[in-house]
């Protein structure tokens, strides 16, 4: 008798890991793992391992691995000096990807095939770490560009370009009806994470009397976050010397969010610039934000207008679910592909396979 199978659709991202499986649960957790520093915090916690939201409400107790954190293991080479970094990385990598996997409550001795999001232009050795990663929890896996999964899933195949805008990367990929090549693609190695490092170096410049985290920052960011001109201003609440006081922070919020975009034009024009030109303002029909960092505020605009040289009547869309966009494309890509494919993966003894 053939096993029942399980599929999976996991977008594998440097800040969270979102995931989604054919008996249609879904889950979204940090892409980090805690380890309690001590025998008082292991008593405390009551687990080796710590995943999701108690690595952050916890951390203070935690030695914390945020495994692809700076694209290390993703999209750039390790630095050989890091061996022990690295080995760590990669082994709190496997334990998320088994948690995830875990939470999705796949059935006792079931098959499970999955799609994997990877940012477009990972290279080979860094695509063999996610594989690597991968192995215990599935079956067998496919790992696919991050944008093309997005664009997979809301069926925008073609005439679309898509930028992912991630914590470690903003990818741009442009659909046209086939699967994109990986010469097509421009990885930029911005996003979130450098938005919230700029955005805490002004906030020291400007107010060096209040006390403010990187997570802090980060924090403002997700509920004040805006590109825009008009008149929207951050007010927050930051200690001094453990008092609570109001700062206005639009100046820097602004700026750290805004340095966003001129590399974001500039990559969008490197892609377009290497498109055949008689299809270059078809490319442009609609160009889709995605990621996290599609939630700031007014950078659809301010996308749409940057593009007006290129093409007048361009359309600047964000995605209907930042969160899930990613993983809900991987899994129809899962879902979509012939059963004896998966097979023959699984058969051959080899994870790796790419989407193409
Ligand atoms: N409402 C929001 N406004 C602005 N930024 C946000 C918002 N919500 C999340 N973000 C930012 O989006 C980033 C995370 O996006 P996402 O979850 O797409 O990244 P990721 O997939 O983990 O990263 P990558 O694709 O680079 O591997 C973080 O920097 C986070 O702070
Ligand atoms: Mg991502």
């Amino acid at each position: 008798m053939s096993r029942e199978t399980f599929y999976i659709g996991m977008d594998l991202g440097t800040f969270k890991t979102s995931v989604m499986a054919s008996n249609a649960k879904r889950s979204s957790l940090y892409t980090a793992v805690g380890w309690p520093r001590d025998h008082v915090a292991r008593a405390m916690l009551g687990r080796d391992v710590i995943f999701g939201e108690d690595v952050v409400q916890q951390r203070m107790a935690l030695d914390v691995v945020r495994p692809f954190n700076k694209g290390s293991l993703k999209y750039v080479p390790g630095n050989p000096e890091d061996a022990t970094d690295i080995e760590r990385s990669k082994h709190a990598a496997k334990l998320l990807v088994n948690h995830a996997v875990s939470l999705m409550n796949p059935p006792a001795g079931a098959a499970i095939y999955g799609v994997i999001g990877a940012p477009s232009r990972a290279s080979i050795e860094n695509k063999q770490v996610i594989m690597e990663a991968a192995q215990e929890a599935f079956d067998a896996v496919v790992i696919a560009a991050e944008p093309f999964t997005v664009a997979y899933g809301m069926d925008q195949l073609k005439d679309t370009v898509v930028i992912d805008i991630g914590a470690g990367t903003i990818d741009i990929c442009p659909l046209y009806g086939a699967y994109p090549k990986d010469e097509d693609q421009v990885t930029i190695s911005i996003g979130g994470d450098s938005v919230d490092e700029c955005f805490l170096k002004l906030l020291q410049q400007q107010f060096p009397e209040a006390q403010v985290t990187l997570n802090m920052a980060r924090e403002i960011k997700e509920k004040h976050g805006f590109v825009h001109d008009v008149n929207e201003s951050a007010i927050v609440s930051l200690p001094v010397n453990g008092r609570p006081q109001k700062f206005d922070v639009t100046d820097s919020l602004k700026e750290a969010c805004g340095s966003l975009v001129d590399p974001i034009i500039e990559g969008l024009q490197e892609v377009i610039a290497k498109f055949d030109p008689e299809f270059q303002s078809q490319l442009l029909q609609t160009v889709l934000l995605a990621g996290g960092g599609s939630q700031l505020k007014g950078l659809d605009q301010l996308v749409e207008q940057g593009l007006q040289p290129f093409c007048a009547g361009v359309n600047v869309q964000k995605v209907y679910d930042s969160c899930y966009a990613g993983a809900a494309g991987a899994l129809k890509l899962a879902m979509n592909m012939p059963d004896d494919y998966w097979q023959k993966l699984e058969n051959s003894g080899t994870l790796q396979q790419d989407a193409a």
